[in-house]
């Protein structure tokens, strides 16, 4: 008997009205109607601060950080709270060396809150940003390994591209960078809790992630994995919640010169976040509780539908060895038709268009029903 749970459908626990068909969780997800309960209940305790306590700044984002390492196989003490990606990246690229003439390693067509932060710092110690050209496989892995070299200080990457889902093996790309002494960032916006991954496996530098989109999390929300190595390095800012002792309120003017321990220092100004972290803490809870292994064997099955049905009608698309289990580009060679999203957004079908391709980003509110759907309008439209 197989150790992954049974999964199905869990449209029930969202607000999605029958009619629409949501394939776009790459470009944002829906929360939990139960996670937009705690929200509105925590927006409301606002009303009323003397509700708020104490322990309400430490003890639910130290849950959320603990949850998120969970996930990723750390210990709570090596996750902190961030905004955002481009916080995220900022903070790795404060941390990391950069000599005169070294290489940064990027993806083509990479997200650009993993670009502009390395041109920035490239163009500061006279270094390079190399992008490796889009593998006409759709695996990234190779043609990255074989850029990494003694000469490389940094590889900053994905799990699974943005616009297609396609692929980069990371545990390879860790095992090649550490040989060469390069460090490893990671932006696993597009991929994480739909794709297993472990810090144990991996051994990145920073793995960075923001919580909108797969992980069914709010706007303004994300999490930075620190390596241990890089515990005493540099926080982006120097707030009273990052310091020391920092849970005595009435002694905070003691000021103090050390950090809380392990990544607490790198912590984001008001990480506390009141009205967003049990929003943040439903879908993990919800999310740890599947498991990732469940949740990616559900989506492969529905895009390997997806496929199936692409090719059908003509598209092209990735190989099953080359693609993600959530996301998948349906390649329209001459370009996607123009009138095509308006007609599919007038159907009450979402997905995106990404270059020559529509990206499909099905989640665990999707089914065989959503597929159909798009499928009957593309068959209809073309
Ligand atoms: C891969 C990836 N990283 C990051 C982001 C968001 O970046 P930020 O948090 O800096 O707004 C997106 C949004 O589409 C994304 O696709």
């Amino acid at each position: 008997m197989s150790s992954i749970p049974e999964f199905t459908c869990q449209k029930h626990l969202f607000d999605i009205p029958e009619g629409v068909t949501y394939l776009n969780a790459a470009y944002m997800s829906p929360i939990f109607k139960q996670a937009a309960l705690l929200g509105q209940q925590s927006v409301a305790k606002k009303m009323h601060p003397w509700k708020i306590g104490i322990a309400d700044f430490f003890t639910p984002p130290n849950r959320a950080c603990q949850l998120m390492a969970e996930m990723i196989g750390a210990n709570g003490g090596d996750v902190a709270v961030i905004p955002s990606v481009s916080y995220g990246i900022a903070l790795a690229a404060k941390n990391l060396p950069l000599l005169k003439g070294q290489k940064i390693l990027v993806l083509a067509d990479q997200f650009p809150s993993n670009i502009y932060p390395w041109q920035e710092m490239a163009k500061a110690h006279q270094a390079e940003v190399v992008t490796i050209a889009r593998p006409a496989d759709g695996n990234w892995t190779g043609p990255l390994c074989d850029a990494i070299d003694q000469d490389t200080a940094i590889v900053a990457c994905p799990h699974a591209h943005w616009t297609d889902g396609s692929l980069v093996d990371l545990v390879r790309v860790g095992t090649v960078a550490r040989a060469n002494g390069a460090a490893l960032v990671l932006d696993l916006t597009q991929s994480l809790g739909m794709m297993p991954f472990s810090v144990r496996d991996v051994d990145p530098d920073f793995m960075i992630v923001a919580t909108y989109k797969w992980l069914l999390g709010p706007y303004s929300y994300g999490f930075v994995y620190v390596a241990p190595r890089h515990h005493g390095g540099l926080p982006l800012e120097e707030g009273w919640i990052a310091r020391k002792g920092s849970e005595d309120f009435a002694r905070l003017v003691d000021y103090q010169p050390e950090y809380q321990p392990d990544a607490g220092r790198f912590n984001m100004g008001e990480r506390s976040n009141f009205m967003l972290t049990p929003i943040a803490i439903h879908a993990l809870e919800k999310l740890n509780e599947w498991g990732t292994e469940a949740i990616s064997g559900y989506l492969s099955g529905l895009t390997d539908m997806i496929a199936e049905r692409a090719l059908a009608i003509g598209l092209k698309v990735a190989d099953k060895a080359h693609r993600s289990p959530h996301l998948i580009g349906l390649d329209f060679a001459g370009g996607v038709p123009e009138a095509l999203t308006a007609y599919l957004a007038e159907r009450k079908i979402f997905v995106s268009v990404r270059g020559d391709s529509i990206r499909v980003a099905p989640h665990v509110y999707n089914d065989e029903k959503d597929v159909e759907n798009l499928f009957s309008a593309l068959e209809d439209f073309l």
